[in-house]
């Protein structure tokens, strides 16, 4: 399996550190010397379908793939309006697919998760174009009255084209159950027969220093051990393609690992944590600036809600 073409819809406003300290208490100084965040895109007058659909387009063009020729639409979302039917399926409409499609949501790890779904179909020979879009909106499930993580994220679309190849060599994916650590649980409707205890439904509920050491560790080890699986060494990798939840994560992860800084690019400052956004945004971004080149050995990996983890190898074809 190989990506040919990856695509990219923001929101149109820039919302800065001082904008968001108008609505809590916190500083343009705070967040960017914790995070490395200095601005991000937050959706007011877009939707996620049409940021999606912008996202798609711009992968599909410069894949060189006619919309009738996607054989499956894999759309990763945490969360947005429309409970049913799915967000690909929404999508799917707007794009004039008539393909199947469905959503998947493995948080921040949605992207590397639908990769390795669509290399299972690709190799199996059941499909050939796959059409990823991730497309998220977390900045309407955070708190805006309470200044621990509105800071963090944005919202953004990313999209990429998948197809036969030999560009994917190993995905791990992992799952540790340990959903107190970062949650949103959404309240469902009035239903006259249930008698259980259902209060609590609160905004995104965070530990950040939890989630910030597990971050650190389970990245190194899943780099460590897909790397290994793959039969490379560590500085046979040419860039490392991480999550952009903040830039201390990034910043501790290569630490551990000794990785020279020009090695592991990231972009969290203009764009927050996309959650599974992020990784195809980066990728889009290094392509465009021609930091990628044919044969480059890349390390992608990706930790969020769960906790689940994903990072796998690729040789870019
Ligand atoms: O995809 C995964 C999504 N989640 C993440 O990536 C979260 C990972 N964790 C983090 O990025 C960091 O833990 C945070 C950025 C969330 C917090 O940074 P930290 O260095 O771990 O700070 P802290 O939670 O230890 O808080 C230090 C202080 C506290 O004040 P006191 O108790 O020392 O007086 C906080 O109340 O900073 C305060 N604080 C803030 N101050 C200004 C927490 N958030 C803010 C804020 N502005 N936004």
């Amino acid at each position: 399996m190989k990506i040919i073409g990856t695509g990219v819809g923001l929101p149109r406003l820039r919302v800065t550190n001082d904008m968001i300290a108008k609505y809590v208490d916190t500083s343009d100084e705070w967040v960017s010397s914790r995070t490395g965040i200095r601005e991000r895109r937050i959706i007011s007058d877009e939707t996620l379908i049409d940021l999606g659909t912008q996202a798609a387009k711009e992968a599909l063009a410069k894949a060189s793939v006619d919309i009738a020729d996607i054989d499956l639409l894999i759309c990763s979302n945490v969360a947005n309006s429309y409970v049913t039917p799915s967000l690909g399926c929404i999508i799917q409409g707007k794009l004039g697919a008539s393909c199947p499609c469905f959503d998947i949501n493995n948080a921040c790890a949605g992207f590397l998760t639908a990769m390795d779904i669509a290399d299972g179909y690709i190799s199996s020979g059941k499909y050939k174009n796959i059409l990823i879009v991730c497309a998220e909106e977390p900045s309407r499930i955070v708190d805006w009255t309470s200044r621990e993580a509105c800071i963090l994220f944005g919202d953004a679309a990313s999209a990429a084209v998948v197809t036969v190849g030999e560009g994917l060599q190993k995905m791990r994916i992992s799952t540790k159950s340990m959903p107190d650590v970062l949650y949103y649980k959404r309240k469902l409707e009035y239903n006259p027969f249930v008698t259980k205890n259902e209060e609590g439904f609160k905004p995104l509920q965070m530990n950040g220093r939890e989630v910030f050491k597990m971050a650190v560790s389970a990245s190194v080890a899943d780099i460590k051990k897909v790397v290994e699986d793959t039969g490379w060494k560590m500085e046979d990798v040419d860039m490392f393609v991480l999550h952009q939840a903040n830039l201390r994560i990034i910043e501790s992860i290569r630490q551990h690992l000794d990785l020279p800084e020009e090695k592991v690019p990231h972009n969290v400052e203009r764009s927050g944590n996309t959650s599974s956004a992020c990784i195809p945004i980066l990728l889009n971004e290094l392509l465009e600036e021609g930091k990628i080149k044919k044969g480059d050995k890349i390390v992608f990996s990706a930790f969020g809600a769960g906790f689940s983890t994903a990072a796998g190898t690729y040789i870019w074809e």
